[in-house]
């Protein structure tokens, strides 16, 4: 790995993924949530503000060490603890049925293999607990589909592996989740990068 992979990408992508404005987006994936969360692509823990005080343990994968560091205020400050169980959602050391629930977010996008890494959730999360999705991916419309087409080999460059015409939806239905409910809009911002999908899966 190089050192814009290493010290560069993650700094660049930890604030794509920082602005306010998702917050009602991250607070709507994880509501509701309780007991232990398995949290791949944990990245610089945004999501943490918004975990209910339900959520006593978060167990977090992350491969990059400037995001762990980059999470370290976000998990100081929160009432959850966190746990570093991997550096790989394709391939979590974990036993069967041993997590509560799943959360990935902005991560679909950029793990290598998504597939393996669903299938590897349906695998530790318990029976009946559920999986949270929020991700940016292919858009409906044509136009813009075209255009994510075009940007993405610039996108993988920048983002360090990021797709912009992977599907979230019909990779979750794909790999081993049954969906009980999908959320999907533009939010502002250029439509290659904004059409983003909330789904709970069972
Ligand atoms: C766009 S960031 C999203 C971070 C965070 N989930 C958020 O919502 O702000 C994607 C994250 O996926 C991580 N990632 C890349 N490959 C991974 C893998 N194989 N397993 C787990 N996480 C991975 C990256 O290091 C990065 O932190």
């Amino acid at each position: 790995m190089g050192f814009y992979s290493r010290h560069v990408a993650p700094r660049i992508v930890d604030t794509a993924c920082s602005p306010s404005s998702l917050g009602r987006w991250r607070s709507r994936c994880v509501e509701g949530l309780s007991g232990t969360v398995i949290e791949i692509g944990f990245g610089g823990g945004r999501n943490l503000p918004y975990y209910p005080t339900d959520v006593k343990e978060i167990w977090a994968v992350e491969p990059s060490p400037v995001m762990r560091r980059r999470s370290a205020a976000r998990r100081e400050a929160s009432p959850c603890e966190i746990r570093w169980v991997g550096l790989d959602g394709q391939d979590l050391d974990l036993d069967d049925d041993t997590v509560d629930h799943a959360v990935v977010t902005f991560s679909l996008c950029t793990i290598p293999d998504p597939a393996r890494a669903l299938r590897e959730l349906r695998r530790v999360v318990r029976p009946g607990g559920e999986l949270r999705v929020l991700e940016h991916g292919l858009a409906p419309d044509p136009a813009v589909q075209s255009w994510q087409h075009r940007c993405e080999p610039f996108e993988k460059v920048i983002a360090d592996g990021c797709h912009l015409t992977r599907d979230p939806q019909q990779l979750v239905a794909d790999n081993g989740w049954n969906i009980t409910s999908v959320f999907q809009r533009y939010t502002p911002g250029p439509k290659p990068w904004t059409f983003f999908t909330s789904l709970r899966a069972l």
